[in-house]
């Protein structure tokens, strides 16, 4: 693995910072350093592709500009905003993070990582950057683009999530970073791993910081770092009711333990609940009340982790029963689908009924 000596941490961080200087993107939550800011984009850059954040990310801030106004939100509202970005029980967590601060620290974002770690969804990670980004001080940042580089940087062969790994690629992101600047500094880090030292076909040629570079001397870009152990990909059907009555259908709000907790969506049953009295059945069990299905509407398909779904929709009739007691159902009008945050499938359904 690297050396690590002082002339070189002097070139590495005089060429990344002079290569930032020159390519930094310009993005949204870039331009300023308020920690709101930065924090609600950093959620939503997790796992997120920066170009399907941007839009989100700026819808967000137009409805919420401040941790108060997020703080005095209702859960529906932040959830409707967060829809089709996917992984939701970020959405709630930011929504509980808000009211912690603005409850127990004036709506001001504490500047320490050991308190920042202890608020619902913000990790190591996420308090790096916080930290680094809007208050300027030096605290350590290692994500998925960071990890790639700094795997790269090392000639790290072994495996960078395993708990040795993170040991490794923490204390290198601790050591390479100056005291002045740091949230600079991490920024150009990641900018590069995301422009530069990409997964596939790193653009070594580019790279401010290839002389610097253990993998890149060793030709060894490509291997490193260690793939991820793939999920295996499975394969489901689930069937799902669009059930009708006097010109409105009815959602169900998905419960706290089940994927999309929060969500509305139209009744799902698993496959096996197929045919028209089997699905009858379900309906009744489940929400108390007479349906008779009418017939199959359309077929779609989604990936949710590693669960590749083929969702059949059914439209059905309620015949008897209202569940009008229940806070977790509502009877809506298509027109009016449009408030409530959705599934994307539930959405799409949703759309093909507004259309009928
Ligand atoms: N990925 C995660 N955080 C990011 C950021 N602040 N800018 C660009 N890509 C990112």
């Amino acid at each position: 693995m690297l050396e690590i000596d002082s002339q070189w941490l002097r070139r590495f961080r005089r060429s990344l910072i002079a290569w930032y200087a020159k390519n930094a993107r310009d993005l949204p939550w870039r331009r300023s350093r308020d920690p709101y800011r930065v924090w609600i984009s950093e959620i939503m850059l997790q796992q997120t592709t920066v170009a399907a954040v941007v839009p989100y990310f700026e819808r967000f801030l137009a409805r919420f500009p401040t941790i108060q106004s997020l703080a005095g939100a209702d859960e529906d509202d932040v959830l409707r905003l967060w829809e089709g970005l996917g992984y939701y029980s970020r959405a709630r967590n930011i929504h509980r993070t808000a009211r912690t601060v603005v409850a127990e620290y004036e709506g001001r974002f504490p500047a320490d990582l050991a308190t920042l770690v202890k608020l619902p969804g913000i990790g190591r990670y996420t308090a790096g950057a916080i930290v680094s980004f809007a208050f300027n001080r030096p605290a350590p940042i290692v994500e998925a683009n960071t990890l790639r580089l700094y795997s790269r940087l090392l000639g790290f062969r072994g495996d960078p999530r395993s708990t040795a790994g993170q040991r490794v690629l923490w204390g290198f992101a601790e050591h390479v970073l100056p005291r002045r600047e740091a949230g600079r500094f991490n920024q150009a880090l990641m900018e590069l791993g995301s422009t530069v030292c990409t997964p596939v076909d790193p653009r070594c040629d580019a790279c401010p910081v290839r002389p610097c570079c253990r993998a890149a001397a060793d030709g060894a870009q490509h291997e490193i770092p260690r793939p991820a152990a793939r999920p295996q990909v499975i394969d489901v059907t689930e069937a799902c009711l669009a059930i009708h009555r006097r010109g409105r259908y009815l959602l169900r709000r998905r419960g706290p333990h089940e994927r999309w907790a929060g969500l509305w969506d139209f009744p799902r049953y698993a496959a096996h609940a197929r045919s028209p009295g089997r699905l009858a059945a379900m309906a009744r069990e489940s929400l108390g009340i007479d349906v008779q299905v009418v017939r199959r509407l359309t077929e779609l398909r989604h990936a949710v982790t590693r669960f590749r779904i083929r969702l059949v929709c059914y439209l059905a009739e309620c015949q008897s029963g209202c569940v009008r007691s229940r806070p977790d159902v509502r009877w809506v009008r298509p027109g009016e689908f449009d408030r409530f945050a959705l599934s994307v499938s539930g959405r799409k359904l949703a759309a093909s009924l507004l259309a009928r």
